[in-house]
């Protein structure tokens, strides 16, 4: 039969460890195919477990070899073990070593969790439960212990031997090729945050003194060859380091801080102690194979890792429901970070328009669950856009109400108060109502509660009585096991707009809401707010800088989001009145399509887009991302149900296609005028024009005249840096443009050696539109530069096709889910993790027209009645049917 669920784990059902583990000793052995692992550990009986209570450690298909208790062998009677499990029966009342000898196998571990290989590097991935398959072990965020570590390998393999802290000794074993070296990490810390790495790596190195002068040495470790490529990842680390200490408070606490990038990696990187392991993508840039993306996603990603040493590493989580504790406190700050490298606005609109495209449809769908869940089958599948991206808007809404200050008391207040702990999102909020001197308890909720919110807003003025009432309500829609829910705390900055588009002045107090500033703090279920002394209508615009994550239902008149687009002083309501003028007029495009009537883009929105092209005042970047239609699925989650992709497809390009028309020369002039001046920099400047100009291209390349082509055609080939090559490329695959077959030949004669840059090849072809994409996918499948044991090279075909492309993974005849779900159970056998990821781009299949609703259905049913399923793809896919 079928395999089965796992149990389900409970939040409520959480107790404290039985045993503490004060100190770990490792003794790790490697050999490709069979490594062994020693490890000593110095247990503890909680003060509150009786006697003779059984020790229970986890293990994931581990083989024990020997079993000591304080350096005596056990009888096999004294314990049991299993792959999974070592229990020992009646463990001594006082303190005691067990000393336990495991044999790993890192070259047959193709999930990429516990010990594995990736090129020949020995590396680990212990989060979540990677531990417990390198050693038995209470493998679990509350159970803190300080770590030492040996490290033997061949002196030829591996000369570069990496652990967590300092490093204590290096040495050689007498009478053979073998070296060792010793690494002790003198911070307390859970299993989860365990690293080594062995290998023949290059070393670069650099140097950081903190802000109370401690000399810090720093190294990124990469292939041979790739040296040049770490220049961005480290400068990034060193303003990460400073920006924590200026913003935060927060220093370095080691003598060294290591980087390893290896090429298979599950996710984008880990914060392991004082051993940071990175997905090389997250690493390696040069202006010739990295986007401007990728320079801003490097830069983020060490930072949000560099942050875990205080928000995840020196404070931890109690157990895996806190996981957002971490999480979404670290991504609010790595956002933060980013927002004050580069521009504030353009950074809030590109992490707004990603909540709003991965985290609202899974909060809307049947993954939905609250930022902390209370319970979970299978961990991994939580490491969700709900709990790191909706959980960093939450950290945000905090800092909105309470201001700038008593934020900052009170993240100082709960590095004081946690130091060296596991701790729980009700101590978090107790340090901010505690600096603070306020009750969070309605604020809590935001934790509790899934679903996105939508706030239903109403405006009325009287010019009479001069006083403008706005009615606010909020609810959210029933979602998987929660058919109701209860008013959220939601912080809505505001301004009202008076004729001239500047912002009124508010002169009387109003009535109705708590108003902090320009916040109105929405509380209950309904409420009105009162504004007096308001002689003329105003426009409200309301969600300023998106001030929480909600869905707004505030119907403005065409002429009034036509004002806000040009007129707020808020740069995101701006870029958002934009986008809604497109959105309407989309969704109204589709409808009209899918009737099989003629559908005709509004003069209003391509005038709009004319605006904000001739806009002097707009930053680049910012006018790029204002001239970005809203995406397919973005349209698609719009209309909610009966979504036919296919008109979806055909109302963006006809909109393209018209502001095309009508403003065909002033893109032109953008492109010509903004093209080549100078070296290529990273920088925010240098991305916004690029950005600005291959918008401009976009538009331009839709005219469809043989100019276009040429200058498309043009473009890719001079261009000197990848953001342009591939800017370039994608039109000219996706518009299938005469020389398409030519850029694709080219593109990969030319980066045929970096893997990297071919996994941007596969993705263009994997989300470009049209009937042969999918043969196109399947030959790509066997392509030898394609590898279906490497995440990134699955996520960059099959998880970009499956994601970035609607009409054809959705295709009318089913091929396309047919595809992903044999995929799926091809990848589940070997890699569980990036199988139930790529399952999870079935989780709007409900909201799909009846025809295509059924084919994903029946493709999900496949795979749900595969025997042996992965826990991962198990949980995953029986949640997507439910
Ligand atoms: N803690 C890592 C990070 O956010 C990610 C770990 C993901 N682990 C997983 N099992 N998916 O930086
Ligand atoms: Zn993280």
């Amino acid at each position: 039969m079928r395999s089965e669920t796992a149990p389900a784990i409970r939040l409520e059902d959480y107790r404290p460890p039985a045993y503490r583990i004060d100190k770990v000793h490792l003794n790790v052995l490697l050999e490709p195919a069979a490594t062994k692992v020693t490890a000593t550990l110095s247990f503890a009986r909680a003060a509150s477990t009786e006697e003779g209570t059984p020790l229970v450690l986890d293990g994931d298909e581990l083989t024990l070899t020997g079993l000591k208790l304080n350096g005596e062998d056990l009888p096999q009677t004294a314990y049991a073990a299993t792959p999974d499990r070592l229990e020992i029966q009646n463990p001594p009342a006082a303190p005691f070593e067990l000393t336990i000898e495991t044999e790993i196998n890192p070259d047959t571990n193709t999930k990429l969790m516990g010990l594995f290989r990736s090129s020949r590097t020995f590396c680990t991935q212990c989060e979540a439960e990677g531990f417990r398959r390198i050693t038995y072990f209470l493998d679990r965020p509350d159970v803190l212990a300080v770590y030492t570590t040996r490290i033997e390998a061949s002196k030829a393999e591996c000369p570069v031997l990496l652990g967590n802290g300092n490093l204590v000794e290096t040495g050689t074993v007498d009478g053979t090729d073998r070296h060792y070296a010793l690494w002790h990490d003198p911070h307390p810390k859970p299993a989860y945050l365990f690293a080594l790495v062995a290998g023949d790596l290059a070393q670069v190195p650099d140097r950081f003194t903190t802000a109370s002068g401690k000399e810090v040495a720093l190294n990124i470790y990469v292939e041979h060859g790739k040296e040049t490529l770490c220049a961005w990842a480290m400068d990034s680390l060193k303003r990460s380091m400073r920006w924590d200490e200026e913003v935060f408070g927060r220093e370095y606490d080691l003598d060294v801080f290591n980087i390893v990038a290896v090429s298979d990696f599950n996710m984008g990187a880990m914060e392991n102690k004082g051993l940071n392991i990175f997905n090389d993508k997250y690493v390696l840039a040069d202006p010739e194979t990295a986007t401007d993306q990728d320079y801003a996603n490097i830069e983020a990603v060490i930072a949000h890792e560099y942050f875990h040493n205080w928000t995840g590493n020196r404070i931890t989580c109690r157990d895996w429901f806190q996981l957002c504790l971490k999480e979404g406190l670290t991504v609010f700050r790595d956002q933060e970070f980013s927002a004050d490298m580069r521009s504030r606005p353009v950074k809030r609109i590109a992490d707004v328009s990603l909540l709003k495209s991965h985290q609202f449809p899974e909060d809307a769908g049947p993954l939905a669950h609250p930022v902390r869940p209370r319970l979970y089958h299978e961990i991994n599948n939580f490491y969700t856009a709900t709990v790191y991206e909706k959980g960093a808007e939450v950290v945000r809404m905090l800092k909105t109400l309470l201001g700038g200050e008593e934020f900052r008391a009170g993240l100082d207040l709960y590095f004081q108060r946690h130091d060296g702990e596991a701790t729980t999102i009700e101590a978090f909020l107790a340090c901010f109502e505690d600096a603070a001197g306020i009750d969070l308890s309605q604020f809590a909720l935001w934790y509790d509660q899934a679903g996105t919110p939508v706030v239903t807003v109403k405006t009325h003025h009287d010019p009479e009585r001069q006083t403008f009432c706005v009615s606010l309500s909020q609810e959210i829609p029933p979602v998987p096991g929660q058919k109701s829910s209860k008013p959220a705390v939601i912080p809505l900055r505001f301004g009202l707009l008076g004729p001239n588009g500047e912002d009124m002045e508010i002169t009387a107090p109003a009535e109705g809401a708590r108003i902090a500033g320009d916040v109105i703090v929405l509380e209950k279920a309904q409420q009105e707010v009162t504004f007096r002394n308001i002689p003329s209508a105003p426009v409200l615009s309301l969600l300023r800088d998106f001030s929480a994550p909600v869905r707004l239902d505030h119907k403005l008149t065409l002429e009034e989001l036509q004002f806000q687009a040009a007129q707020d002083s808020d740069p995101f309501n701006r870029w958002q009145a934009v986008q809604t003028l497109a959105m309407q007029d989309l969704v109204r495009l589709a409808g009209l399509i899918r009737k099989g009537q003629p559908g005709v883009p509004s003069e209003d929105v391509i005038r709009v887009f004319g605006s904000v092209l001739s806009d002097m005042s707009l930053d680049a970047q910012l006018k790029a991302q204002a001239l970005t239609l809203p995406s397919e699925a973005d349209i698609a989650q719009e209309i909610g149900k009966n979504v036919d992709p296919d008109a979806v497809h055909a109302a963006r390009r006809l909109l393209r296609q018209a502001v095309s028309r009508q403003h065909g020369d002033a893109f032109l002039a953008v492109v010509t005028g903004l093209s080549g001046d100078g070296a290529y920099s990273p920088n925010a400047a240098a991305a916004g024009k690029r950005a600005l100009s291959n918008r401009a291209l976009y538009y331009y390349a839709a005219t469809g005249s043989p100019d276009a082509a040429e200058l498309v055609w043009e473009r890719f080939s001079a261009a000197d840096n990848m953001t342009d090559r591939l800017a370039a490329l994608t039109l000219l695959v996706h518009d299938h443009m005469p020389r398409e077959t030519e850029a694709l030949d080219r593109y990969k004669a030319r980066h045929e050696t970096n893997s990297l840059a071919m996994d941007k090849w596969f993705m263009v072809q994997a989300t470009a539109p049209g009937e042969e994409t999918l043969a196109k996918v399947r030959a790509l499948m066997s392509q030898p530069l394609y590898d279906a044991g490497n995440p990134n090279r699955v996520r960059a075909l099959l998880q970009s096709f499956a994601t970035g492309n609607p009409t054809q993974f959705a295709r009318a005849d089913g091929a396309g889910f047919e595809l992903i779900a044999e995929s799926i159970l091809e990848i589940d056998k070997r890699n569980p993790q990036v199988a139930s990821r790529l399952l999870t781009s079935f989780r709007s299949w409900r909201a799909l027209d009846p025809q295509r609703s059924a084919l994903a259905e029946s493709a999900l049913l496949r795979v749900s009645s595969c025997e042996d399923l992965s826990r991962d793809s198990r949980d995953i896919v029986d949640r997507t049917l439910q």
